[in-house]
């Protein structure tokens, strides 16, 4: 049997109630198909600044690069919303990309067909969307420099970033953008707005120039404000979407309401060796956290992300992926996605629908 180290990141909100269901879909997904995993549950984001002062602890990174995979929860919440930057759970996320060197961020959102209803665009527009925000992760205005804040001329306090990408940056994230378009309708539309900012221009130039390695896929550009009109607009028009770091982080979470809720999206974040880090796009719901209501799909989505991009385990993924689709045709919902004649139920009992499914499915691919 194969054995794998898995790093487990709950983080904060709802991140320990998704991650706990996720683990035990893993754990039996895999061992149908002889893997065996040892997890590691390390401290991050604000559940690691409240014991140790910081949020993402040497020990947290450490063992993540050492580990097969990652597996992140969410982190975040009100009571660290108003600490400096460097004490801030969101700051010990981005150190933890940084740490990985996870450049390339995939975030899949499609239509099921079983959560047409759940979406709030109108049926004929949202079913059958299968889109790929290909986002880059680990540059442009959250990391570029300077950055900080300072006085102006007349005297006003000032926030400043810079929205800063190198030839290399861009050349990486669109082969893999491109490579991923190819695997799938052959279709890329890389968004920017180089109609305003230096950091896009170079963005479409060079997109344009890798673009002559990838000769059978179709490559457009547009604009991120028409992206996001275009994204509700006709969002099936859309194949393989690339693009920045901060645009990626807005047209997915507006991508992820195409599909009914964003307690469905799952990620996988990959560098060019090193483990990748898998996680939901959504955040810790501070709102919702600690009733048991949150939408773990997302993160057992994640996992087999993980298994297949991260492990290579593709047959165990399918088995996860399958096992989802079914617990939605048995009609079980959690209030994200509930909609009437369903089954309404909380975290857990999802959880516990999908090992059955799992568990029916034994004899799948
Ligand atoms: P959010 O994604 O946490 O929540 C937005 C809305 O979606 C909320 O109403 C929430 O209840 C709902 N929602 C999110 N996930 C859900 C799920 N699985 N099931 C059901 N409903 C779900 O975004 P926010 O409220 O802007 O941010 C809350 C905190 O999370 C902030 O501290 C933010 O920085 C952090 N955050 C973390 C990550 C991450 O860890 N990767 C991502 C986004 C936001
Ligand atoms: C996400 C989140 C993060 C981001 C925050 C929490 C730093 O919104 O993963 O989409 O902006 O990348
Ligand atoms: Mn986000």
């Amino acid at each position: 049997s194969r054995r794998y180290t898995i790093t487990l990141l709950p983080g904060d909100g709802i991140g320990p109630e998704v991650i706990s269901v996720a683990k035990n879909v893993l754990e039996l997904a895999g061992s149908l198909e002889g893997l065996e995993f040892g997890f590691k549950e390390m401290l991050m984001g604000g559940a690691a600044l409240d014991v140790t002062g910081v949020p993402l602890p040497e020990e947290t990174l450490t063992i993540a690069k050492q580990s097969d995979a990652v597996l992140l929860g969410a982190i975040g919440g009100y009571k660290w919303d108003n600490n400096e930057k460097h004490m801030k759970p969101e700051t010990g996320l981005l150190q933890l990309r940084q740490g990985l060197k996870v450049f390339a961020n995939l975030r899949p959102a499609s239509v099921l067909p079983q959560l047409v209803d759940a979406s709030t665009l109108k049926k004929e527009v949202a079913e059958g969307v299968d889109l790929m925000v290909v986002r880059e992760l680990t540059g442009g205005i959250y990391f570029g420099k300077p950055r900080g804040f300072g006085t102006n001329e007349d005297g006003q306090e000032i926030g400043f970033n810079t929205e800063v990408y190198a030839t290399y940056e861009i050349d990486r994230i669109a082969r893999i953008a491109f490579e991923t378009a190819r695997k799938r309708r052959g279709r890329l539309c890389s968004v920017d707005k180089a109609n305003v900012l230096e950091a896009s221009m170079l963005w479409r130039k060079r997109v344009m120039a890798v673009a002559s390695e990838y000769p059978d896929v179709e490559l457009t550009h547009m604009y991120v404000d028409n992206a996001a009109m275009q994204l509700v607009r006709n969002p099936k028009q859309f194949d393989t979407i690339v693009t920045n770091n901060i645009f990626g982080d807005i047209l997915s979470d507006e991508a992820s309401m195409i599909t009914g809720s964003i307690g469905m999206l799952a990620s996988a974040s990959l560098g060019k060796e090193g483990p990748g880090l898998f996680e939901p796009i959504h955040g810790s719901a501070p709102d919702i956290a600690g009733q048991d209501k949150a939408n773990p799909l997302a993160t057992i989505l994640s996992a087999a992300m993980l298994l297949k991009y991260g492990l290579g385990e593709a047959k165990a993924a399918q088995r996860i992926e399958t096992a989802v689709l079914d617990t939605l045709n048995r009609g079980f919902r959690t209030g994200d996605i509930y909609s009437a004649g369903n089954k309404l139920v909380g975290c857990k009992e999802m959880g516990k629908e999908v090992l059955k499914s799992v568990e029916l499915k034994i004899s799948v691919p």
